[in-house]
């Protein structure tokens, strides 16, 4: 379809379309690390499916690096990559240590809000190797995973955190951090969903936003 399209058209339109490559690499390395957890890959799946969506709130030409690492957030759980027991380090330093690129490793080592979480495990200096920026990038993966329940359904950012604390339990990090985490988490969904609404789309505000 795009062969047939006007030259200054075609450049525009491919522009808006994520490069494959890295794309690809990141969902064939989440499934062959993840293949041992096929809950957790079914929401890894998910998240980058929500966050395929969400390419509308982000550059251009930052959607493959959305939602490749969309894909690759949760590969940190995987018993072959633990390290420190924190899942978004343990898969930031992975990554690492085989050669992608440090945007991909940033976002990974901070999905939903990890470096809330970090001080409470005593692991926000580990977790300072990897630079946090707040962005249409990072808001996008975490609104992605907070609205992505743990066999890739969609959820509400309040189902979503309503299960997380059932299922780590009140003494968890988690919990812990969720004084301070919650507040970044909801602001994250309320800026995705004004970025949504700028285009003109409207449906996902409640369930996102709620
Ligand atoms: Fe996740």
């Amino acid at each position: 379809m795009i062969n047939h399209l006007q030259t200054d058209n075609r450049s525009k339109l491919e522009e808006r379309l994520p490069t494959p490559q890295i794309v690809a690499a990141a969902a064939d390395l989440t499934q062959h690390i993840l293949d041992s957890l096929p809950d957790r890959l079914a929401h890894s799946r998910g998240v980058a499916c929500h966050a395929q969506f969400l390419t509308l709130t982000v550059g251009p030409h930052q959607a493959p690096l959305l939602v490749a690492a969309a894909w690759l957030h949760d590969i940190g759980y995987a018993a072959a990559l633990r390290e420190t027991d924190f899942h978004p380090l343990d898969g930031a330093r992975h990554l690492r240590a085989i050669g992608w690129p440090p945007p991909v490793c940033n976002l990974v080592a901070h999905h939903s809000g990890a470096r809330f979480v970090a001080p409470v495990l005593q692991l926000d200096r580990e977790l300072d190797d990897y630079p946090f920026s707040e962005d249409p990038v990072s808001d996008a993966l975490t609104v992605a995973d907070q609205t992505t329940g743990m066999h890739g359904e969609a959820m509400t950012t309040d189902e979503r955190m309503s299960d997380m604390l059932e299922r780590h339990g009140p003494d968890s990090a988690n919990a812990r951090a969720h004084p301070q985490r919650e507040p970044y988490l909801r602001a994250a969904a309320v800026r995705v969903a004004g970025r949504l609404d700028s285009i003109g789309v409207h449906t996902e505000l409640a369930a996102i936003a709620a």
